[in-house]
């Protein structure tokens, strides 16, 4: 008999092992009996007399299986944390959610993990900060798996709604000369065997100029959509940023979107408003699962309902000018006091405007000039510029974008005004090489799940947060 008729005969006998791995996940489509292989992390061990019960999960959903195996055949001290692969038969549970439990047969994979050092005793409740000194671990952790896949979907949903609007998705870069918004929150970059004092001359630098990690690839953005018209960017951006903690990282990721061909902030406002409605309904409907992780306690429901408001409800837009009043007008309520016009909201002022109106998001437009960057187009009444921030419920500002000042000779007296035509004239030869009106925005992605997921500090809606005094890995 040949190798192979061996092998055929062998198989025939032995139909029932399956040598494929099946995920969770695809395990919870089957409503039949079924052989299956599995591997997983066991989530908890339940050990009686006659059966051990194992709740394991492999990533691919937040539901556990559970695994039921004969105690007296399986002699494995199963741990929490352990990782396990195991052959086995999928059947019914009628009833019962999930409707399927797998029944153990060969064990053909462990590996322990040694409870007497793992950090983590059971899959339930450690606060945020404890779970946050281990970030190698921290994926395991139940609410972070769940994050990471919803913040995956997310990425997906916005790569799908401007692919389907037909924009360009460009990787703008993460070293630059330029500092995009002007204030000054750079990290400087240099080889860490020459000094990183930017004061040196241009021959001594790596670069041959000062270069710094990107705070936006707006500019960027703006020169490619002068060739391309629509385009966008997911990347991500690095401010030395000191103060704000649970609103702000040093290393965020953010959407740029830039429309070549208009001089109207309903343009911006309408493509942000719509591609937040589509990411927030299409996450609600297809993440639920994990959705489900975040809003399973008592108390979450208000902000699931908020959430789910602005899937639907048109967004409100106020002027900055009514903003003032509206704070002025409610001082008893606001605790960091009166504002003048010119000054910039704070964070107290924008959670406040969306408490106000109802817990909608709501944009605020036309804020003075001299609180936004020189790029952002004067308005014709010479204080206020085509400009606007979309503040959302809790969070606060998750969005802010301008029309550009396209006209070569104010943007360039601007710059003059700033002793920076030099740097920028790269900047102004967009306007001056037939440039046309265009505008755009930039959304903090991370606040955008944030807000979905109804996290408290944005450390717990990315995978390796960096903060001040906080680089771990
Ligand atoms: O308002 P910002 O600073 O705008 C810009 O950077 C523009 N150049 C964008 C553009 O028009 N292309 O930042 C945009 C958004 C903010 O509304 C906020 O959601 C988020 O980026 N953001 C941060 N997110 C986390 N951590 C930080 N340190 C952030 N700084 C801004
Ligand atoms: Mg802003």
């Amino acid at each position: 008999m040949s190798i192979c008729m061996m092998i055929r005969r062998f198989m025939r006998h032995h139909s029932s092992i399956v040598s494929a791995r099946t995920s969770v996940k695809d395990l919870f489509n089957y409503r039949e009996k079924r052989q299956a292989l599995v591997y997983g992390w066991i989530r908890s061990v339940r050990k009686h007399k006659k059966v051990t019960f194992l709740d394991i999960n492999d990533g691919s959903s937040a539901t556990n299986l559970q695994v039921v195996l004969p105690t007296e055949k399986f002699s494995t001290n199963f741990t929490y944390g352990a990782s396990i692969g195991i052959e086995g038969e999928l059947v019914p549970r009628i009833g019962k959610t999930p409707e399927v439990e797998f029944l153990g047969e060969n064990l053909i994979h462990h590996t322990e993990c040694d409870s007497s050092s793992y950090p983590f005793a059971s899959e339930w409740n450690y606060p945020n900060e404890f779970v946050r000194q281990y970030p190698h671990l921290r994926p395991r952790q139940r609410t972070v798996a769940s994050m990471l896949r919803v913040r995956s979907k997310i990425e997906m949903l916005i790569h799908e709604f401007f692919r389907s609007k037909d924009f360009t998705h460009v990787h703008t870069p993460a070293i630059t000369s330029s500092d995009c918004e002007g204030a000054g929150e750079l990290f400087a970059v240099t080889p860490n065997s020459v000094s990183s004092d930017n004061s040196r001359n241009d021959n001594e630098q790596f670069f041959g100029s000062s270069a710094n990690l990107t705070v936006s690839g707006q500019l960027h953005l703006e020169a490619c959509a002068m060739g391309l018209g629509h385009v966008y960017t997911l990347s991500p951006a690095f401010r030395a940023e000191k103060s704000r903690p649970k609103t702000h990282l040093c290393e965020f990721h953010m959407l740029e979107v830039e429309l070549a061909f208009t001089k109207c902030l309903e343009d911006l406002k309408s493509i942000l408003e719509a591609s937040v409605k589509h990411v927030i309904s299409q996450t609600l409907k297809l993440c639920a699962d994990d959705l489900s992780v975040f809003y399973e306690g008592d108390g979450s429901q208000s902000h699931y309902d908020t959430v789910k408001k602005c899937a639907v409800e048109p967004f409100l837009c106020i002027e900055y000018s009514e903003a003032v009043d509206i704070i002025n007008s409610n001082l008893k309520l606001i605790k960091t006091g009166a504002m003048k016009w010119g000054d910039d909201l704070n964070d107290e002022h924008e959670r406040f405007l969306t408490t106000y109106h109802n817990d909608s998001p709501i944009f605020v437009q036309n804020f003075p000039s001299l609180i936004k960057p020189f790029y952002a187009l004067s308005n014709d009444d010479g204080e206020t510029s085509a400009s606007f921030d979309l503040l959302v419920p809790k969070c606060g500002e998750m969005a802010g974008g301008t029309v550009r000042e396209h006209r070569y000779d104010v943007l360039h007296g601007k710059l003059e005004g700033l002793g920076l035509t030099e740097q920028y004239k790269w900047y102004c030869d967009l306007r001056r090489f037939g440039g046309v009106p265009h505008g755009g925005f930039g959304l903090g992605f991370d606040r955008l799940v944030k807000f979905v997921l109804g996290i408290n500090n944005i450390r717990d809606a990315v995978p390796f947060p960096r903060a001040p005094k906080f680089c771990m890995l």
